[in-house]
């Protein structure tokens, strides 16, 4: 070790190796400023007499969780006409509070999938100059959307001439968004490839986007070396999706046999928000959603857990995506016993949330799981979660970058 270094020693009941599946007990992981040094059976004289020791009796360490869709500059209480008070300028202080919210639960990575006025980007630069606590944000900044569809503002009339930021209509127009988007400093692109829930005026069932625009669109991407998102619960989109090349599909609500082998044979990753459908029917109208929104999720819902159950039987790569600011932040947690009531084992629930999520990101050398060289993104929960899945709705101590962010233990 460097002498010279900040020493962070946690012992803890257990630590999860997400790769193997096994439980190293009892654990102690040594951090070196902001990175994992050891991972290993606890070993109590192996560090320096000034380091800081966090003693973690009954609980078990994990990776810090990522969530691959949030969107930390949108509220839960605040839907359809009421989201048209909100500027970008306001939706960024209220992301500096979910984003405090998010980091708590013990996410400490997000990709924000939606925002506009780009606040996800300001949000995300003041979290990592330092000024506000939240998790690493990897942003998108306006979503890409034809005119009328998802991703577009469609709760005026022609009078009033609103086009949301993001729409891009045909193979050129949508090139030229991408390198705009870049060129204002996003990290991810994100798409609408069928209609939506919450949107007005849009079928869930009914592609957006032509094939061909979806290949000029993924391939700029690519060219440019980010990765990219589409929004789909349709069959017909999600199929589009994956075979212009997309990296992720989220919500993907109807699911048919071909749309599955579609998406293994590319490697396409899902992301299903299967807890959302809960806060929507219970507290959605309240929050100002419209009703022909709650029509739709009323069919969207429960074929949308039945295509989870489905897409995990046949191995689809699956990561952990919740949708979060639709319900309010901070409840991320509560999905991974959704997950596992729908056909994944805790493994495979946890995995979706660390490893496959860092490896979408393309970040799995240096985030999403417990091991010497990593980052230090470390979090703790009070009991074993591959016997009590719903203990990760309780995490009680958050390190983030070496640094411990959040500590709740009496
Ligand atoms: N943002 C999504 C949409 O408007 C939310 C879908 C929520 N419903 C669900 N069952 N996952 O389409």
């Amino acid at each position: 070790g460097n002498a010279f270094a900040d020493t962070l020693v946690l012992n803890a009941d257990a630590a999860l190796d997400v790769k193997s599946g096994k439980l190293i007990r009892p654990a102690t992981v040594v951090v070196e400023d902001n990175t994992i040094v050891s991972v290993s059976r606890t070993n109590r004289k192996a560090h320096p007499q000034d380091a800081t020791v966090i003693d973690l009796a009954g609980h078990t360490l994990l990776p810090g969780l990522f969530d691959m869709h949030v969107h930390l500059t949108g509220d839960a209480q605040v839907h359809g006409y009421k989201r048209l008070q909100r500027t970008a300028p306001r939706s960024a202080i209220t992301g500096v509070r979910n984003a405090k919210r998010t980091l708590a639960a013990g996410f400490t990575s997000v990709r924000n999938l939606g925002a506009p006025g780009y606040a996800d980007l300001a949000l995300r630069d003041a979290i990592y100059d330092g000024d506000v606590p939240g998790p690493r944000i990897f942003a998108s900044g306006p979503a890409l959307g034809i005119t009328g569809g998802h991703c577009d503002n469609n709760l005026f009339t022609h009078e009033h001439k609103v086009v949301a930021t993001g729409v891009a209509d045909g193979p050129w127009a949508v090139r030229q968004k991408v390198r705009e988007n870049i060129k204002y400093g996003v990290d991810v692109i994100k798409f609408c490839a069928t209609g939506g829930v919450l949107s007005k005026g849009t079928k869930v069932g009914a592609q957006q986007y032509s094939f061909e625009e979806m290949q000029a669109l993924v391939a700029e991407v690519h060219l440019r070396g980010l990765t990219v998102a589409a929004h789909a619960h349709g069959t017909d989109g999600i199929k589009s999706a994956v075979r212009a090349g997309v990296d992720s599909v989220e919500h993907v609500s109807f699911l048919d046999d071909e749309a599955i082998a579609l998406a293994k044979k590319h490697g396409t990753y899902f992301s299903m928000d299967i807890y959302n459908t809960e806060y929507i029917l219970s507290e959605g109208e309240k929050a100002g959603i419209l009703p022909e929104s709650l029509d739709k999720e009323r069919k969207v819902g429960g074929m949308q857990r039945a295509s989870f159950s489905k897409a995990v039987k046949a191995g689809v790569n699956m990561v952990f995506g919740s949708d979060g600011g639709v319900y309010p932040h901070g409840q991320n947690g509560k999905q991974f016993s959704r997950m596992v009531k729908f056909g994944m084992n805790e493994l495979q629930a946890l995995q979706a949330a660390t490893i496959n999520s860092a490896t979408l990101l393309k970040m799995q050398d240096t985030l999403g799981s417990l091991e010497p060289g990593k980052l230090a993104d470390i979090i703790a929960v009070p009991g074993n979660p591959l016997e009590d899945i719903q203990v990760m709705e309780s995490v009680t101590l958050v390190i983030k970058d070496g640094k411990v962010e959040v500590d709740t233990r009496q």
